[in-house]
């Protein structure tokens, strides 16, 4: 089956089942091909860094993989990144002059790899890296399940942030600060609105300076919302066959292949038709291969494990349109599963 090159490529699926994996031998099947590629993890776990030994300072820099580390023994590389919601916002605020307001201990806390913006500022991340028009395809590893439906959602999320009723609001904060207006009075407009009772709460907790700081801190992010809503757009754009390619890596067990099924019809609002499953860790190899003699337990096993393998690949054709088997790789280092993985993606693309 040809995968065509695209944009923009997405790797989910649920926890475990080899997404980092086969997103890295991905990038190094298409830097094999001699594309230009920037591999992005927004996992907060970052396995990546451990496979590709990349070092983490929390600076979303780009870090060039030399495909020796594979054992390959040609001049060419692709460029890797560990997401930083931090960095990333960083950068956002020097280009809008706002580097005192995005010092405040929310916006920091906001930014942590947990701190729930970190869907957010993955979209924004890829849309300055597609705009630097360096790279042939950027590619994407998604964080598990239920954050990957996060991720979809950010942006519609950042559309609800910024809807009439907030704009409003911070217009109206945003005149109070620059004509001098006494701190009193856009508390006192914020508490009237629906988050009364939190603001009061932590203004009592915390003292009026943390009210302040989070008035701030909004109105930062305010100030930065261009870079939000061009996000928007690229919603839309991964809606395109021609834009984008959807993986939905699952590995070969029932449990996965169910959650990899119910992940598909959560996502099926913003992932087009033409998406792959992607069955990693398949046994067919290995059952072919193995010898059970006249051992009639053993042959038994074999003979169920086949079976059951069948009747899940019969399950994914059933329910997916384009399905790529990836098999079960027998080594210990992770190095060698990407290496090895890649050379199925080259195999799966002759015709
Ligand atoms: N085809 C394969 N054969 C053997 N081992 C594999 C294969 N694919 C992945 N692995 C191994 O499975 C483990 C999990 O893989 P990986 O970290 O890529 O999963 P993940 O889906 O990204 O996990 P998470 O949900 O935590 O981000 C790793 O040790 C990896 O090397
Ligand atoms: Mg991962």
């Amino acid at each position: 089956m040809i995968i065509p090159g695209k944009k923009v490529e997405l790797f989910c699926g649920t926890g475990g089942v080899g997404k980092t994996t086969i997103a890295t031998a991905r990038a190094l099947s298409l830097a094999l091909q001699g594309k230009n590629v920037l591999l992005i993890t927004v996992d907060p776990a970052k396995r990546l860094k451990q496979i590709l030994k990349i070092e983490d300072n929390d600076d979303g820099a780009i870090n060039t993989i030399t495909l020796d580390l594979f054992s390959h023994d040609i001049n060419k590389s692709f460029d890797a990144m560990l997401m930083s919601p931090r960095a990333t916002l960083q950068r956002m605020a020097k280009e809008k002059n706002l580097h005192s307001e995005f010092d405040s201990t929310i916006i920091k806390t906001l930014s942590r790899p947990y701190g729930g913006m970190n869907e957010i500022m993955s979209i924004i991340e890829v849309q300055v890296q597609l705009e630097k028009n360096i790279y042939d395809t950027i590619i994407l590893d998604t964080p598990p399940g239920k954050h990957f439906i996060d991720f979809l959602e950010s942006s519609e999320k950042i559309k609800n942030f910024f809807d009439k009723s907030f704009l409003e609001i911070f217009e109206y904060l945003g005149k109070s600060i620059t004509s001098g207006g006494k701190a009193r009075s856009f508390i006192t407009m914020i508490v009237s609105t629906g988050v009364k009772k939190l603001l009061s709460y932590l203004e009592a907790v915390t003292g009026a300076d943390f009210v302040r700081e989070f008035i701030d801190a909004v109105l930062a992010l305010y100030k930065c919302r261009d870079s939000f809503l061009t996000a928007l757009k690229f919603q839309d754009e991964l809606k395109k066959e021609s834009y984008s390619n959807w993986f939905l890596v699952t590995s070969v067990e029932q449990q996965k292949m169910s959650e990899a099924q119910d992940l598909k019809v959560q996502a099926e609002h913003f992932m087009h038709k033409d998406h792959f499953l992607v069955m990693n860790k398949c046994l067919g190899a290995f059952l072919n291969d193995w010898q059970v003699g006249p051992n009639k337990t053993l042959a038994h096993l074999k003979e169920s494990m086949t079976r059951r393998e069948d009747d899940l690949q019969d399950f994914a054709s059933k329910n997916f349109s384009n399905v790529l088997k990836f098999q079960e790789i027998n080594h210990p280092s992770p190095l060698e599963h990407v290496r090895q993985l890649s050379q199925m993606f080259l195999e799966q693309n002759k015709p």
